[in-house]
Order: structure tokens, then C-alpha cells, then sequence
């Protein structure tokens, strides 16, 4: 598909106005059919969790990741409960999650009154690392939960040698990396299942959304079963176990199965973003890291994160208090779960715990214009210099 370049801006437009405008650090792309599906949900009054666009969605991400069946839910966090809720995961069972992740990969094994057991980052990649994870198994670890961080798919072959040898789940957590490849195959057919979130600042929008995805009939059968309350399927009003209302509306389902449509462009453009932060960072390279991807890999760039390098004296939020003042938004890399209050533990983690300190997520987005890109590595540089 050919992928068509960032906006230039027209030189004459130039106003103070625009050039100063604040660059926010993700925007949702609805340029696709959104407001006419939304408004075929109006007219039809097909408003709630019924209506043709449910299936057509959930039909269209299955295909996309390779997949037989996807299951849609109203966000990326109850994607990854039904998930843990249909494998069966109970009270004391322990799950292994990266302790550099959003909170949510390890609220839900809470949610389960299961105990999430924290392992260190890759430094490249940001993600779990492999020998962490093994060394982390124990009698009564029951799941693995791989995050695919910002967009960049764990090293899955060792993950699944160990739930192969230890007869382990995976859920791959899959909420930032729509389209990412493990070695040619898409993130979402990786593990016994995987989620996705559809939050407005992720790589395809409902809104509010989430998609539990899996090649295994039977669990798929106990997503659905999870989802819906727990109502039989063959008796309506009739219930056997105590299920959850995680559905999806059928209009978030139709401003999805829009992104859809265009998703192949929404990533193409993510691409364009991050390879000219990585041809215009180029000249700081002593004073950050940019990010590496593994040759097996193909990123889906959530989010574009560096490092910075001991030689910038000043602190990460120094530095984004630079880019703020100059209306330019970024994020920090996020908090490791064992720093927090509700999963604090008093030892460290060296690499999750370098690349909370020192990392920032650039605006990611397929918005972001050529001009925009400019602006935030001349701030950049001047926040390093100065
Ligand atoms: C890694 C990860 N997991 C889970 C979630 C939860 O998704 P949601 O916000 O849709 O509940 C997010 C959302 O930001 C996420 O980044």
C-alpha cells in the first residue's frame, strides 16, 4: 500500500496561531465513515449492544489479526478481566505480568483475587524480558500476561517455550499494538488469547472499546457466555454462573468497524511519524535513545518514546516542562507497578526503573504534520542545550 506522506502545511498559511498551537501527545483519526455509521445507529435506533455493526466489527478485527473469533467489550481493562474470568484464573493464583506496563495488565489478576508477579524490562524493547519470566514461575503461576509496551511485540517464542513447559495461559495484552508483527504474524493469534483497548488516544478508536481476541472455539464460547452476564445461551433470562455486562454498544462497535476500514493507513501513517522523528533526532543522538526494533518485529508505534542519556542534565520532567511551555504535550514512560501504592514492593527493578526515570513518549499520532515534527525536535534541542 503505498503511504502517503505527512502533511507539509502550505507555507502561507503560516500564522502565529498555528505555529504555536499546542500539539497534543495523541489525537483519534475519524476520517473514515464514523459519523455516517454512527448516524445509520440514530436513525435505526439501533443504539445499545444489538445491531449489525457488533459482528461486522468483531468480524473484521478477527480477519485483520488472523484470528477466528473476536469478541468485543467496552474497554481495554475488561477485555483483560473476561479474559483471565474465562481461563479460569482464581484466588491465589499467581500471574506473570511486566511491572513496566499500565496499570490494568495487573489490576485485572487483582480483580480475580489472583497475585500478579512483577518481572524486569528488555532494554531495548521495553517489554517483558524472557529470562525474567522463567526465573519468575513458580507452583502456582497459572498465566503469563505479555504486553506488547508502545506498540513493540514481546519476544514470544521463549515466553511460549515456558507456558509450554509449565502448562501456563497467555493473554497477550495487546491494547497498544493493533498491527504489530511477531516474525510475520499478527499480535492477537499469539497466545491462548489476547485484548486490545480502543480508547480514543489508541491505534484505532470506538471511544471507549475493547476486543478480546482467540483461536480456541470453546474459550471463545466462555467470552461471550462472561460478557453477557452470564445468560445461557439456549435460554434466554437464564443464568448458571455470575457473569459480567462488558458488552460493547453498537455504536462504539460502528465508529470501529470505520477505523477499520482505513486501518492499514492508520498505521502507515504512525510509521511516516516515527521514521522522521528518527531521520530529524538523528544529530541528538548524545543525548537520547531512540527506540530499536528487533528484526523479527514490525512496530506499530503507539507511542514514540526515548530516553534520555546521562548527558542532559536536566531531570525527564524538566525536560517535558520545556516542551509543555513551548504547547507541546508528551507523557512520561509509565510508573512500574512495584513503585505504586497499590503493588509497591521494596526492592528495585534496574531497567523498568531507568526507563520510568528517564523516558518520554513524543506526540504519536496521524495527525502530527511535518511542521509539527520540526517543532518538537527544535524544542528538544533547545531543552538539552540551554
Ligand atoms: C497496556 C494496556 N493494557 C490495558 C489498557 C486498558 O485499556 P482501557 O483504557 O481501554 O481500559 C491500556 C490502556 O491504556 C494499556 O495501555
Amino acid at each position: 500500500m503505498a503511504i502517503k506522506p505527512m502533511e507539509q502545511g502550505e507555507p502561507h498559511q503560516d500564522t502565529d496561531k498555528q505555529l504555536s498551537a499546542r500539539i497534543p501527545v495523541a489525537a483519534p483519526v475519524l476520517d473514515g465513515r464514523e459519523a455516517e455509521y454512527v448516524a445509520e445507529c440514530m436513525e435505526t435506533e439501533w443504539i445499545s449492544s444489538n445491531g449489525r455493526f457488533i459482528g461486522a466489527f468483531e468480524k473484521a478485527f478477527a480477519e485483520f489479526c488472523g484470528v477466528k473469533h473476536a469478541i468485543a467489550v467496552n474497554n481495554g481493562t475488561t477485555a483483560l478481566h473476561l479474559a483471565l474470568v474465562a481461563l479460569g484464573i482464581e484466588a491465589g493464583d499467581e500471574v506473570i505480568v511486566p511491572t513496566l506496563t499500565y496499570i490494568a495488565s495487573a489490576n485485572c489478576v487483582r480483580y480475580c483475587n489472583g497475585v500478579p508477579v512483577f518481572v524486569d524490562s528488555d532494554p531495548q524493547s521495553m517489554n517483558m524480558d524472557p529470562a525474567k519470566v522463567a526465573e519468575a514461575v513458580t507452583d502456582k503461576t497459572r498465566a503469563i500476561i505479555p504486553v506488547h509496551l508502545y506498540g513493540h511485540p514481546v519476544d514470544m517464542d521463549p515466553i511460549r517455550d515456558i507456558a509450554k513447559q509449565h502448562k501456563l495461559f497467555i493473554v497477550e495484552d495487546a491494547a497498544e499494538a493493533v498491527g504489530a508483527l511477531y516474525k510475520g504474524k499478527r499480535v492477537g493469534g499469539l497466545g491462548d488469547c489476547a485484548t486490545f483497548s480502543f480508547f480514543g488516544n489508541k491505534i484505532i478508536t470506538t471511544g471507549e472499546g475493547g476486543m478480546v481476541t482467540t483461536d480456541d472455539d470453546d474459550l471463545a464460547a466462555r467470552l461471550r457466555l462472561f460478557r453477557g452476564q452470564g445468560m445461557d445461551p439456549e435460554r434466554r433470562y437464564w443464568f448458571n454462573v455470575v457473569g459480567y455486562n462488558y458488552r460493547m454498544t453498537n455504536i462504539a462497535a460502528a465508529i470501529g468497524l470505520a477505523q477499520m476500514e482505513r486501518v492499514e493507513e492508520h498505521l502507515a501513517r504512525r510509521a511516516v511519524v516515527a521514521a522522521s522523528y528518527k531521520k530529524k533526532l538523528a544529530h541528538l543522538s548524545q543525548y537520547v535513545e531512540l527506540p530499536v526494533t528487533a528484526n523479527w518485529a514490525t512496530h506499530s508505534y503507539w507511542m514514540y518514546v526515548i530516553t534520555l542519556k546521562e548527558s542532559v542534565k536536566k531531570s525527564r520532567d524538566e525536560v517535558m516542562a520545556a516542551l509543555d511551555r513551548e504547547n507541546i504535550e508528551t507523557r512520561p514512560v509509565f510508573y512500574p507497578m512495584h513503585q505504586m501504592p497499590p503493588y509497591k514492593e521494596d526492592r528495585g527493578y534496574e531497567v523498568a526503573d531507568h526507563l520510568a526515570a528517564r523516558g518520554i513518549n513524543l506526540p504519536t499520532h496521524g495527525r502530527l504534520t511535518e511542521r509539527d515534527i520540526d517543532r518538537i525536535v527544535a524544542a528538544l534541542e533547545r531543552a538539552f542545550t540551554d
